[in-house]
């Protein structure tokens, strides 16, 4: 990775989440000096400690000072999820005006570069699957509609000074240790190590392309050194059902029970990257972790935990939701 002697410094917001912390964490191996702001809203998974700076605040309380020696932001501050999204849609403007705050401050600061974190929430259901990044924003849900308005913020940026440099990066769906049970994968090892069930909203048919944690911060890694494209899907450009993600569970644990769970509002049936341009920005590794390996290591992450902690962490999820 590349340096440059007054602004080393990289600024991680919402670095004490999923994303954010493996990122810092691996950033930070590299000898990288990291910042990461997070105001814990939820409570983390893995304690944000040993990235360096810690800035306990929300986005909209950061200020010029936190950002004289950054050269590097990854915005990853978010709310981000789509059901509660529904009961509480006021909460998720803050993605939004966060987004503003953020990167009004960096082009007054002269920060070079900004990294947004978005979603393939915002294709909605989308005509073309694999999806490019040309295709129609349509979102359908208040988390989703967040997004595009942050991205509408961050082209509004692209398209006035130049400075910062600002990319938004689509995620599509990134698991792996360390995430929350309000998401797909964590939440089928969290149900089936505390209650040996196996959750399915739905007929489970539904698709969404996978990428496990480490090629994803490997990829947020390697556009530090790139020209940002203004908008990449990052993705695998594979897709599985969630029913293939119960089999490859149920491997583990052949007596599981599978619970049907009824589907949620405007739910997506296939999400799947098209690849091209994030290949063509950061060259054609292939994803080093395929699917059975990802879940695998989840599980085992899952199962080092402490089930009391397991239940608990269910408990608040299904309370929210
Ligand atoms: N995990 C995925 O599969 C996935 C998929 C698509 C998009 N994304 C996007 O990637 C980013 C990171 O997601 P994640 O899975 O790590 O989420 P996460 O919920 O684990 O982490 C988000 C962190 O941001 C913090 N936060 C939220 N709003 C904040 C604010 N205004 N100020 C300060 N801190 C704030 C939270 O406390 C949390 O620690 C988000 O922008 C999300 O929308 C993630």
């Amino acid at each position: 990775m590349q340096r440059n002697s007054s602004k080393d410094r990289i600024l991680i917001t919402g670095g004490a989440g999923f994303i954010g912390g493996h990122l810092a964490r691996a950033l930070a191996a590299h000898g990288a000096e990291v910042t990461v702001l997070d105001d814990l809203r939820v409570p983390p998974m893995i304690p944000p400690e040993g990235t360096g700076k810690f800035l306990e605040k929300p986005v909209l309380e950061l200020e010029e000072r936190d950002l004289s020696d950054v050269r590097l932001v990854y915005h990853l501050a978010s709310h981000k999820s789509v059901p509660r999204s529904f009961k509480q849609p006021l909460d998720y403007l803050d993605n939004v005006d966060s987004g503003r705050h953020l990167l009004a401050l960096c082009t007054g600061v002269g920060v070079p570069k900004v990294v947004v974190g978005s979603t393939c929430e915002v294709y909605g259901e989308a005509d073309v699957v694999p999806t490019p990044e040309t295709s129609p924003l349509s979102p359908r849900s208040p988390y989703a509609a967040s997004k595009v308005g942050l991205e509408m913020v961050a082209r509004a940026h692209q398209r006035a000074s130049g400075v910062p440099e600002v990319g938004v990066v689509r995620f599509f769906n990134v698991y792996g240790p360390g995430e929350r049970p309000d998401a797909l994968v964590p939440r089928l090892c969290a149900n089936l190590l505390t209650r040996n069930e196996l959750p399915v909203e739905g007929d489970g048919e539904q698709r969404r392309d996978f990428t496990y944690i480490t090629d994803v911060v490997d990829k947020l890694i390697a556009l530090a050194d790139r020209t940002l494209a203004p908008v990449v899907n990052f993705g695998s450009g594979q897709s599985f059902s969630v029913n293939d993600v119960v089999r490859i569970l149920q491997k583990n644990s052949p007596d599981a029970k599978v619970t049907p769970k009824q589907s949620r509002p405007n739910e997506i049936m296939e999400f799947r990257a098209n690849t091209a341009l994030q290949t063509w920005q950061i060259g054609p590794g292939p994803d080093s972790v395929d699917i059975e390996k990802g879940i695998r290591l989840t599980l085992a992450w899952w199962e080092s935990r402490d089930l009391d902690d397991i239940r608990q962490r269910i408990f608040q999820e299904e309370g929210a939701d």
